[in-house]
C-alpha cells in the first residue's frame, strides 16, 4: 500500500512496544541488513541506533529505512554477525526511490528518518511510515525456541562489545531453551550464533 495516508503498522506486524526487526539500508550501491528494534510508544514511533554500526550510518547519510518483519531465526543470526548475501535482497521502487527489502520478509516498511537526536553513544530518529507491504502472514503461535534464539544474539552483540562473561553464560541458557523448544530452523540458527563465537 502507498499513497499520502501513512499505513496502520498493527496490519503489517509492528505493534506497541519494541518490534525486533531487520531494518535494511543502502549505501554506495550495495544493501544492508541488521537487526534493530523498532519501537512504538504514546503514538511515537522511533529508532535508537548505536554509534558504530553500518545501519547507523546509513541512516544517518541517506535518512531512511526499511523494517522488515521476518520469522527466520538463522536471518537473524547472520545478519547480526555478518551481513547477508546479495540473493537474500530485492529491490522495491518507492517515491521514486531505490530500497532494498528481504526476499524472505512476512512484511516490510519503508520509514522516513525524522529529528535525528545524535548523542555521543546513540541516534534516536523519530519513523514516519511511507510505504508498506505483506508479502504473508502466517498462522504461528509463539514457539520459545525462536525468542531464545532473538535473546541469545541480543547478548552476543553484549559480549562482542564488552567480553563480559556473564553473557556466555546466558548464551548457554538460551541455547538449552532452544534445543527442547525450537525447530530445525532454530537448531540451525543457534549453531550459527555459536560457531561465529568460537571465532
Ligand atoms: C534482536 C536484536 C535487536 C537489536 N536492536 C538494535 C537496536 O535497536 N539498535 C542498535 O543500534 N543495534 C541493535 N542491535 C545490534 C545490531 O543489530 C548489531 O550491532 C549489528 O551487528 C549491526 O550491523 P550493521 O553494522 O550491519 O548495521 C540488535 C541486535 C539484535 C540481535
Amino acid at each position: 500500500m502507498t499513497g499520502s495516508k501513512q499505513p496502520d503498522l498493527d496490519g503489517f506486524g509492528i505493534y506497541e512496544g519494541i518490534s525486533e526487526t531487520i531494518v535494511t539500508t543502502m549505501h554506495d550501491c550495495s544493501p544492508n541488513a541488521a537487526p534493530i528494534g523498532i519501537i512504538r510508544k504514546g503514538g511515537r514511533i522511533f529508532t535508537r541506533l548505536f554509534k558504530g554500526s553500518n545501519t547507523y550510518y546509513n541512516v544517518h547519510s541517506e535518512g531512511y529505512l526499511v523494517a522488515n518483519v521476518i520469522n527466520d531465526p538463522v536471518i537473524f543470526v547472520r545478519s547480526t554477525f555478518s551481513n547477508l548475501e546479495e540473493s537474500d535482497f530485492n529491490f522495491e521502487s518507492v517515491s521514486g526511490r531505490e530500497f532494498p527489502v528481504l526476499k524472505d520478509a512476512l512484511s516490510w516498511v519503508v520509514f522516513e528518518c525524522n529529528n535525528m537526536k545524535i548523542s555521543h553513544e546513540a541516534l534516536v530518529a523519530e519513523l514516519l511510515p511511507i510505504h508498506a507491504h505483506i508479502n504473508r502472514s502466517p498462522v504461528q503461535a509463539p514457539n520459545r525456541g525462536f525468542n531464545a534464539v532473538i535473546e541469545a544474539a541480543v547478548h552476543a552483540t553484549r559480549y562482542q562489545l564488552s567480553h563480559d562473561e556473564k553473557y556466555l553464560k546466558l548464551i548457554h541458557e538460551y541455547s538449552a531453551i532452544v534445543s527442547k523448544c525450537g525447530g530445525e530452523r532454530e537448531k540451525n540458527a543457534i549453531n550459527i550464533l555459536n560457531e561465529f563465537l568460537a571465532k
